[in-house]
This record gives C-alpha cells, structure tokens and sequence, in this order.
C-alpha cells in the first residue's frame, strides 16, 4: 500500500475514531483530528493523498484544496453536499453513512492517484485569492482543446501553468513539447518548429520531425512567442488555421494534432497596436487568456511558497527544514520581487544554505553575496515599484561590473527580460545582446541613500 496517509477532520470524536479504524483495517495511515489548527498544521501533500473533512470545516476543505491541489478531499456531513463540492471536495458522503460507503470512495480516490502515478508532487502553490481564481480558470479550460495565451511577467509561474493545463487535459498521456521562441536563432526556428526533409539545404541529410509533430497527441508551448519575425508569424497562422505542417522542403502537408499553449511576458496587446505581431495571430492564440499576476500583488502567496521552497530544498539538499523569524517574513513580504516566483526560490535557497540554526532571519536573507535583497533595503519608503524596480537592477548590474548574464541570474530573471527593462529605462534599444557594458553614467543615474 502506499505510505501517504489519509487526514480525518471531525469535530465528533467518535467519527474520528471509527474512520481511523476503518482507513487502518485498509492498510492505510490515518491521521486523525478534532482541531483545525492542528489539522493546518499537520496537512500536506507529501504525507497526504486524501483528507476526509466534515462541512462544519468547509473554509478548511477550501483552503486545502487551493494550497494543495494535489490532495483528494472527501466531504462529510449532514448537508447535501453542494457546498462542500464547490469548496474542492471530490466526493460527498452523507452522514450517517456505512463503512461500504466510505470505503468504496477511498478506493477509487486511491486507485486513481496510482494511475496518475507518483508524479504529483504538489508543487503549484496557490494561496492568494488572485491565484485562485487561475487556478479556476485552469479548471475549466484545461479538458478542451482551447489555446491558452499566458501572460505575465518573468518567474510568475507561466510554465508552471502550461505543464498543469497538459496534466489536467485530455491530452496528457500525450507528449507536452516546449520550445522557447526566444531562445532559437530565426534561421533555425522553421526547421526546429516544422522539421525538415532530407536534401532540404545543406547539412540536411536525414527527414527530421520539428516540435509541432513531437506534439501530435499532445500539447505545444510555444514560449515568448512575441518574439518571431513576421514571415514565421504568417507560417504559424497557417498552422494553427489548417492543422498540419509542411516540413521544410516537404512534398506536401502532414496534419497534426496538437494543442497551442502559448506565453509572453510582453505586453502582447502593444506589439498587436504596433503592427509587430499580427493581430490574426493574436486572436488564435488568445482564445483563452490568462493574465498572471506578479508575485507583489498576490501577497499572501509569498509565505506560503516561501514554506515550500523551504520543504523542496530541504528534502533535495537532505539538511533539515527551517522556520523563518517575523522579521524574515516582514521583509519577504514588503520585498517588490522583480524576478518573481523564481526569484524568491532563490532567495528561499540561498538563505537555507546560508543559515546555520534552524530558523532563517532577515539577516541570513539579506546576508547572501549579492544579494537583492540587500540592495532592498537601501529603497527609500514612499518611491514607486518602478522606482524601486530600476534601482534594484542598475545596483546590481553595479555589483557585478555590468555582467548581465550574472546580474539578471541574481535577480531571477532572463536576460531578454533584463534588456527590455534597460530600454525601457533609456528609452533605446542601444544595448546589444550578452553582456555589453552598462554605460557608466546610468548606473548613477538614481543615487540611493544607505
Ligand atoms: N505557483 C507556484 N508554486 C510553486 N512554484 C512555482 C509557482 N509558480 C512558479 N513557481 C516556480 O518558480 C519558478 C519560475 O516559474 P516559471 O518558469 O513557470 O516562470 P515563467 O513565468 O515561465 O518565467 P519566464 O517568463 O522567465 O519564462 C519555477 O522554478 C517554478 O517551479
Ligand atoms: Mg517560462
């Protein structure tokens, strides 16, 4: 049987006890409680595949389904269900209700996470409302064939939302294929995306498949996809319009079956004003949108995720698991976070290591080389996001003599994001790719008090 355990929350002791009993004769752990808190403290989806929670706790079977989704929870009460089941419950047993009953729907709970496999590892954190109702979204549109547009800014968790849409689909015994539009030079992208016959150009000595034919079955994310030249854009749209594919120096066409997610951390609405990216385009993409929010206006994610960062490297690094001081939680939670989700795993990884005790303070955060969030704590109450935003990334270009490639890895962000907010800032598109230098007098150009 498997080692997770089941969770029990009842107020009536007596409940309690006769499911512990019952989970136990099924060779399953229970872990029973008469106390929410205690239950809070005790969940989650390492140690838990299934909680069984009575409705007078409905706000508990909400939270734990948006904290961790990968929990099955079974609603129990006297109630007709309705409520619980729109909590996140995924069954409802009406009380009183017979052992048989119980157990039946165990089974199935059970016997569908082994499908599923042990993969679910529960790591999409959702705690804030704003990421709830994603979560919603992701729901609904995961099981049809519907492209997805998501957008947000770098480290907001995109991908994260990409690979659960695939998981949650139709689609997911098929393959789910990435490629990042950004990241490939424009004279390889064609083959790379639609593959190419033998004799094609030179070096083209064997047929080769592209990423929409890996993704026949299955489900193709097309990263930064803003970022392809205009003949590439017509070449999709075809695609997208007729289903299939012509190989590069291809006889004829070869249909695919694939779903198109695609993400962009621009502003893609501003490059269709523009005329840089056709608006046909855009309207097949973005049947579906998804707007991410940046992870300081979804503050009651951070301290969550922050815990479970904690969790994830703990187990990966084998050291043991560290609570955070009130102020290591006052500064994660008053930090901008430029860089995001990706920037405060760093932040969480850096100061794990750092640390010595058990417990991470503030200093153990702001103590890492380099750290921004040492340069945070320079910004002056009262300036802007943006404000605060350009003095966090010019001070630590500044750190690094200019390195952008260390400087936006620092702030947990991509180099193209870093680049985009260097123009931005000088209002030119004068800075080349890698690392160019940052011209001196921008670097003080926004003199900070310490
Ligand atoms: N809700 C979440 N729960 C847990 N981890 C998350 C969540 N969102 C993001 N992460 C983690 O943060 C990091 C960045 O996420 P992801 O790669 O999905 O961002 P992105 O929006 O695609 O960024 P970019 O635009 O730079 O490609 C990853 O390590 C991811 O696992
Ligand atoms: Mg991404």
């Amino acid at each position: 049987m498997s080692s997770m355990g089941i969770a029990i929350l009842d107020q009536d002791k007596a409940t309690v006890n006769i499911l512990a009993e019952l989970i136990a004769d099924m060779g399953e752990t229970p872990s029973p409680f008469i106390d929410k808190d205690k239950f809070l403290e005790a969940i989650n989806p390492r140690s838990h595949s299934i909680a069984i929670i009575c409705d007078d706790f409905v706000d508990v079977i909400e939270g734990t389904k948006q904290v961790y989704d990968a929990i099955e929870i079974v609603g129990i009460g006297t109630a007709d269900g309705a409520e619980s089941l729109k909590a996140g419950a995924a069954h409802y047993l009406k009380k009183p209700f017979r052992a048989e009953e119980i157990r039946r729907v165990l089974e199935v709970l059970l016997s569908s996470r082994q499908r599923k496999g042990a993969k679910d590892n529960g790591s999409f954190v959702v705690a804030d409302p704003a990421m709830g109702r994603i979560v919603e979204i992701i729901r609904k549109v995961a099981p049809t064939q519907a492209p997805v547009l998501i957008q947000g800014e770098s480290g907001t968790g995109k991908e994260v939302i990409a690979r659960n849409i695939h998981a949650l689909s139709k689609r997911r015994g098929g393959s789910y294929i990435g490629i990042n539009l950004a990241a490939i030079p424009e004279t390889l992208l064609e083959s790379e995306l639609f593959g190419y016959e033998k004799g094609a150009f030179t070096g083209a000595y064997a047929n080769r498949i592209g990423r929409f034919e890996q993704a026949d079955n299955g489900t193709i994310l097309l990263d930064e996809v803003t970022e392809i030249s205009q003949g590439l854009q017509a070449k999709l749209l075809r695609v997208l319009q007729e289903r299939q594919i012509d190989r590069v120096g291809g006889k004829s066409p070869i249909k695919v079956d694939f779903r198109v997610i695609s993400t962009t951390n621009r502003d893609i609405e501003e490059e269709v004003r523009s005329g840089r990216f056709r608006q046909d385009l855009y309207f097949r993409l973005n049947v579906i949108p998804i707007k991410v929010p940046p992870l300081r206006s979804r503050r009651d994610d951070i301290l969550p995720m922050a815990l479970h960062f904690i969790k994830k490297i703990a187990l990966r690094e084998d050291i043991q698991e560290k609570t955070l001081t009130r102020e290591a939680k006052d500064a994660l939670l008053n930090y901008p976070w430029p860089g995001n989700v990706r920037e405060l795993e760093n932040v969480i990884e850096r100061s794990m290591i750092l640390s010595e005790g058990n417990a991470i303070s503030v200093e153990h955060i702001d103590q890492a080389p380099d750290s921004p969030m040492t340069v945070r704590t320079a910004s002056s109450v009262g300036s802007t996001i943006h404000d605060m935003e350009k003095s966090l990334i010019l001070q630590t270009l500044n750190s690094v003599d200019n390195n952008r490639t260390r400087a936006a890895s620092l702030l947990g962000i991509s180099i193209r994001t870093l680049r985009n907010k260097l123009n931005e800032y000088t209002g030119n598109g004068q800075f080349s790719d890698g690392d160019g230098a940052y011209p001196a007098s921008e670097t003080t150009a926004e003199p900070m008090e310490t």
